[in-house]
């Protein structure tokens, strides 16, 4: 099957027919960590659907949705070398037909306002309203999401289950540069000497990982220490559960950071297990 672009609803329905569908949403500028979970949905499905639409409504004024890259040509070919059968690329005014301001909006609870929710209030309301939008265009029965973005692939998994969305929400591990940066559309901005230092994000991470059998503490200092060390203050570093509460001793955890290096704001996470000490002691 070659590969198909849709612009509608109805051409979408007519590339798709009965067939299951998996399902990778994006915003295009498509990197290697795309092509993995693209890799990763082709099997999970009979049709494989990956949408290409920026989401005005997950800006803020004064982000970067102007200047957002948008590469489609490019992006069309990663598309078919994944193995993509329908790319749906709708207009805005397919996807907000009665305008911003009228629009039905879906609410992210209380994990929307915490961390990227925090530095961001209105991104979570965007990003759930936009793929509950391509939810109910698309017709998934299962969605493919990276946990590069893991408040966003926690948000998706609650909505989908408490909405009743009936779609399957898989999440991918991270795809890195050589030297560990999570890849992101967003590091063209970065300059070739901060580039060098973002290195220190991920790498800060490791050093909480290996901090982790002497429990949470340890790990936050860690990771705090390398990132001192390339003059890098975050916005927030953070040990959590694996849903973003608490954290337990001696349990499975999350370490989350972001951390403005130039001029983008960078994002990365990763699992680990903390040791059984009491935490805060
Ligand atoms: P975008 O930033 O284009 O990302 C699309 C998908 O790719 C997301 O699930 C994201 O977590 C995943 N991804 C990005 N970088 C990755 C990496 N280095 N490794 C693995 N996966 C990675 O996230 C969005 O778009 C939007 O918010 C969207 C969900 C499409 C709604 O507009």
């Amino acid at each position: 099957m070659s590969i198909t672009i849709a612009r509608t609803r109805a051409e979408l329905a007519a590339a798709v027919g009965d067939a299951t569908v998996a399902f990778v949403p994006t915003m295009g500028a498509l990197h290697d960590g795309h092509v993995q979970l693209l890799k990763h949905a082709r099997p999970l499905g009979e049709v494989l659907v990956a949408s290409i639409f920026v989401n005005p409504t997950q800006f803020a004024p004064g982000e970067d949705f102007e200047d957002y890259p948008r590469t489609f040509d490019a992006d069309l070919e990663r598309c078919a070398e994944a193995g993509v059968d329908v790319v749906f690329a709708p207009a805005v005014e397919t996807m907000y037909p009665s305008g911003f301001d009228t629009t039905i909006t879906v609410d992210p609870g209380p994990l929307g306002s915490i961390l990227e929710g925090a530095a961001r209030p209105t991104h979570f309301r965007g990003v759930l309203t936009v793929v509950a939008k391509l939810f109910g265009l698309v017709r998934p029965d299962v969605a493919v999401f990276g946990e590069k973005d893991y408040q966003q692939l926690t948000l998706i998994r609650q909505m989908s289950r408490e909405l009743a969305l009936d779609v399957e929400i898989v999440g991918c591990p991270t795809v890195r540069e050589a030297d560990g940066l999570a890849m992101s559309s967003r590091n063209i901005y970065l300059t070739a000497d901060d580039r060098v230092r973002a290195a220190a994000v991920s790498a800060a991470l490791r050093a909480g990982v290996a901090a982790g059998p002497e429990g949470a503490d340890a790990v936050l200092d860690a990771a705090h220490a390398v990132l001192d060390a390339a003059g890098i203050t975050p916005d927030y570093l953070v040990l959590t559960n694996p849903e973003l509460g608490d954290p337990e001793p001696g349990q499975e955890a999350r370490l989350l950071v972001a951390a403005r290096v130039g001029k983008p704001r960078l994002l990365d996470n990763c699992a680990l297990t903390i040791g059984a000490t009491k935490l805060g002691s």
